[in-house]
């Protein structure tokens, strides 16, 4: 079969990794991919946003099933225009999607069905968000209600800093149209966790747990960035809370979607709290995360088609969903400077010292292919994943394996996984 990859990321990479070890797959499309993805993939010059495009080469290329893996095309309604092609796509609809692309959706339908997640108030008045703040608890938390590259959440010490927060969101529009609405919310603490599951609308099956590491510098220090890292599975992910979590968040969201007339198919990213009040929701995606993908991938044991297939038409149930027993540690390579201020267009040496390699990746972010050679392209620039039989190996392997490749510039975090040392 033909498959085509929408979107060119590290997350993109990971997918397009496991659609290739699929024996069903003939050929991998992606759009647009990046220099990474072009050895898996025939990568074709047509944006993520570009929909007509996508539905025009998907149906003049016959493809079997195309696979969405960003949050703008699903949150803006690729699916749905695929789908009225006659066309098969994985990922949810636009009125599922909305899971994602709005924080007051999401927290209201949280609300409504009695999901735990931090209390919370929104606005479309900057005014009245203000008022509102007065009285508030701080530190509090400030979140722009639409797709804001991962970067809409504020987190304010005092009323001066949200009283700035509002104005940034709401009336100098930081994050564009995401800000003309907003949620205020409780801020929590405890250990983060985030659970991807696939789900077919009324079955839900969960991948192996991971950790993100958000801020950019070591020690949690820093500004907010995409993703600096990742390992998985989580050590703070017991038993106890996964039980928890299946009975009270991962089948009531999935079952209070399906009560909107919002069923779900694809992938919900849970992003939790383990607070010590139990578990709390932090925020929903309505896909893979990145790089969580980049450590949960390489584990499954299932092929990929099987299961994607299994959510479209309905059939997860019938599905085993597997994950290797042993550990995955992904460190970003990123370019000095990131997420604020970098430069890009230097040569990246030693990317075939990963071939051959087994139980290493070299996930591609922000890569070009130049006549000089590949060179970097973005902020996140690299995904180094190693397996190991544990975290601690892991992450021995994984920075290891940072060493074997080289740019000018690069920067990475030296503490990712550190955390399996409190276990
Ligand atoms: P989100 O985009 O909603 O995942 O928020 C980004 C990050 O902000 C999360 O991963 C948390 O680290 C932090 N965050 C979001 N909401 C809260 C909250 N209510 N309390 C504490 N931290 C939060
Ligand atoms: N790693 C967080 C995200 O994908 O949104």
């Amino acid at each position: 079969m033909k498959v085509l990859i929408v979107g060119s990321g590290g997350r993109e990479h990971a997918i397009a990794a496991s659609v290739a070890k699929s024996p069903k797959v003939d050929k991998i499309y992606c759009a647009p991919g990046n220099a990474g993805i072009e050895g898996l993939a025939e990568c074709i010059p047509v944006g993520a946003m570009e929909f007509n495009k996508i539905t025009a080469f998907a149906k003049e290329k016959d493809i079997d099933l195309t696979i969405v893996g960003m949050d703008d095309p699903l949150v803006g309604g690729l699916v749905d225009q695929l789908e009225s092609a006659g066309l098969r796509a994985f990922g949810p609809r636009k009125n599922a999607a909305i899971l994602e692309g709005s924080k007051a959706f999401s927290k209201d339908l949280m609300k409504k069905y009695h999901i735990p997640t931090a209390e919370y108030e929104t606005f479309d008045d900057p005014k009245a968000a203000e008022a509102y703040l007065e009285n508030a608890d701080f530190p509090v938390v400030l979140k722009a209600d639409g797709l804001a590259l991962g970067k809409g959440v504020l987190i304010c010490q005092d009323l001066e800093e949200a009283k700035e927060g509002v104005k940034s969101i709401m009336l100098d529009k930081k994050f564009g149209s995401a800000g003309n609405k907003m949620v205020i919310e409780e801020f929590m603490t405890g250990r983060e966790v985030s659970v991807l599951s696939f789900v077919d609308g009324k079955t839900i099956k969960t991948m192996t747990s991971a950790q993100d590491h958000k801020r950019a510098l070591d020690g949690d220090e820093g500004p907010n960035t995409g993703g600096m890292g990742t390992f998985s599975p989580s050590p703070f992910y017991t038993e106890e809370v996964d039980e928890f979590c299946k009975k009270y968040i991962y089948q009531p969201t999935v079952d209070a979607m399906a009560a909107e007339g919002r069923e779900f198919k694809g992938v919900i990213f849970f992003g939790l709290m383990l607070t010590k009040n139990g578990p709390k929701v932090l925020e929903y995606n309505a896909r893979f995360g990145d790089p969580e993908a980049q450590v949960v991938l390489p584990r499954m044991k299932n092929d990929i088609i099987d299961v994607v297939q299994a959510c479209i038409d309905g059939k997860l149930d019938e599905i085993d969903l597997q994950f290797e027993d042993n550990a995955a540690v992904c460190v970003v390579l990123a370019s000095e400077g990131y997420p604020v201020k970098y430069e890009k267009g230097y040569v990246i040496r030693g990317l075939e010292n990963f071939e051959g390699k087994e139980g290493y990746y070299c996930f591609h972010a922000g890569t070009k292919k130049t006549e000089e050679g590949i060179v970097t392209n973005g902020g996140r620039v690299l995904g180094i994943t190693a397996k190991g039989r544990d975290l601690k190996e892991a992450r021995s392997n994984a920075y290891q394996a940072t060493q074997w490749v080289a740019f000018e510039n690069k920067y990475m975090r030296n503490d990712i996984g550190k955390a399996i040392e409190e276990v």
